[in-house]
């Protein structure tokens, strides 16, 4: 098993005992908080990592943290969950990472949630409605939730962040944890850090980061859960502008020049979609630092980057299937995603990168539209104010 990370202390919070099974009574048995993480891909297993680190040493939480695995059968014959439950390691999507002793493998989704009081929400954001689907009723009524999820439903009147759809279809709070986050540099323990977005209760918010800070993966809050969300959702699709810069090898300053218009579009987007959200959340590292690493070394780049390659003639799914082994990417169904919101809305020409992205990737436009940005400046006509934003 990996070495066990000191507790670390945050600024203002309470301080939480160790672990010590000989002070351990009934009531503080009822009160500890029992998590289970409901997926299992790479950022999946690597949350389930750092939450079991903590949960092991920390007395407010039950040392088991339940993960739930979207049941496979591997090419040697054998289901994911007994081979996670057996060598400790998600051998498809986190191999070579013990993910710790105290993480269980559960292919069943109403067991796995069953007993929880802590939900934590981290697949690929297409499968999430029907999972609510099938949850509601099923979690106990109590229940604190987080999403790690990045992408966005799309309906009529406008987007619904994953967070909101998982609060509204279960009933319950839910909070957002997004952030410069690469997961197999996370799983090697290096050193990033995250953001969790909450909206009005922070001690809920102080509990979850207790329950993911590591030395080497430092969790602040901040009281935006849009603002927090619409960046990890967001940059995905500024990432598939990077990554089709570097496969036309246009260079550092073209990049530099996409993640800048990119990360304007997503203020603007973000503040003209919700009011409340923060200018600062931007500076945070679920703003411009999952931006940067995101453009510099993501599966979206990666992708794109292969795409423009080949002069857009394979198409994203096959791109998919080829070079991710089973990881799904978001950034291409994200760009379609924003772009209905903003035709439904008449602001496709205040939003040119978002807007071309989406033409790309489906074939509308070729690569190397990507810069044509010099007849592609924001009509800020189209919406009254908006030009504050840029
Ligand atoms: N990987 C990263 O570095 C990273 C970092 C931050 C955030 N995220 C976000 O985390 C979320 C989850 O990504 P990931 O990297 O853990 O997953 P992944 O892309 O590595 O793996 C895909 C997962 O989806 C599961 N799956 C396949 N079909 C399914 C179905 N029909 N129903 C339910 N599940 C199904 C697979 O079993 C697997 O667990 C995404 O929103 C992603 O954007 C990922």
């Amino acid at each position: 098993m990996a070495p066990v990370p000191q507790k670390q202390q945050l600024e203002g919070e309470e301080t939480i005992p160790e672990k010590d099974s000989s002070s351990s009574n009934s009531h503080e048995v009822l009160m500890k908080s029992k998590v289970t993480v409901v997926g299992s891909g790479n950022w999946g297993s690597v949350a389930a990592k750092l939450i079991a680190s903590n949960t092991i040493k920390l007395s407010s939480f039950h040392d088991e943290v339940r993960m739930w695995v979207f049941e496979e059968t591997l090419p040697t014959g054998e289901k994911l969950t007994e081979v996670i439950n057996r060598t400790n390691e998600n051998v498809k999507y986190l191999p070579g990472i013990k993910l710790g002793k105290n993480v269980v493998a559960d292919p069943d989704l109403e067991h796995a949630v069953k007993d929880a009081s802590m939900l934590v929400f981290v697949t690929p954001h297409q499968f999430m409605e029907g999972i609510c689907r099938r949850l509601v009723g099923k979690i106990k009524g109590d229940v604190q939730a987080i999403s790690l999820i990045k992408g966005m439903e799309v309906k009529m009147e406008g987007p619904c962040m994953i967070s909101t759809l998982i609060s509204e279809k279960l009933g319950i709070n839910c909070c957002v944890l997004m952030g410069a986050n690469i997961a197999n540099e996370i799983a090697v323990e290096k050193f990033s850090e995250a953001t969790v977005g909450y909206r009005e209760d922070k001690e809920v918010a102080e509990r979850w980061v207790r329950l993911f800070s590591t030395p080497y993966f430092l969790v602040s809050a901040v009281q935006d859960v849009e603002g927090v969300e619409l960046c990890g959702t967001l940059k995905n699709v500024v990432a598939i502008g990077a990554g089709l810069v570097d496969g036309l090898e246009m260079g550092n300053n073209t990049k530099a020049a996409i993640m800048r218009i990119g990360l304007r579009e997503m203020r603007a987007f973000s503040k003209l979609m919700f009011s409340s959200v923060r200018d600062s959340t931007f500076f945070e590292s679920c703003g411009v630092a999952d931006l940067i690493t995101t453009c510099l070394g993501g599966r979206n780049r990666k992708v794109a980057e292969a795409f423009a390659k080949n002069g857009g003639k394979r198409c994203f799914d096959e791109l998919e299937a080829e070079l991710l082994q089973g990881q799904k990417l978001q950034g291409v169904s994200t760009a379609k995603e924003v772009y209905e919101v903003l035709s439904h809305r008449g602001w496709l020409e205040l939003f040119p990168l978002f807007t071309t992205v989406h033409e790309i990737c489906i074939g509308r436009l070729p690569p190397s539209a990507i810069v044509e940005y010099s007849e592609h400046t924001p009509k800020f006509s189209l919406v009254e104010g908006s030009a504050q934003y840029y």
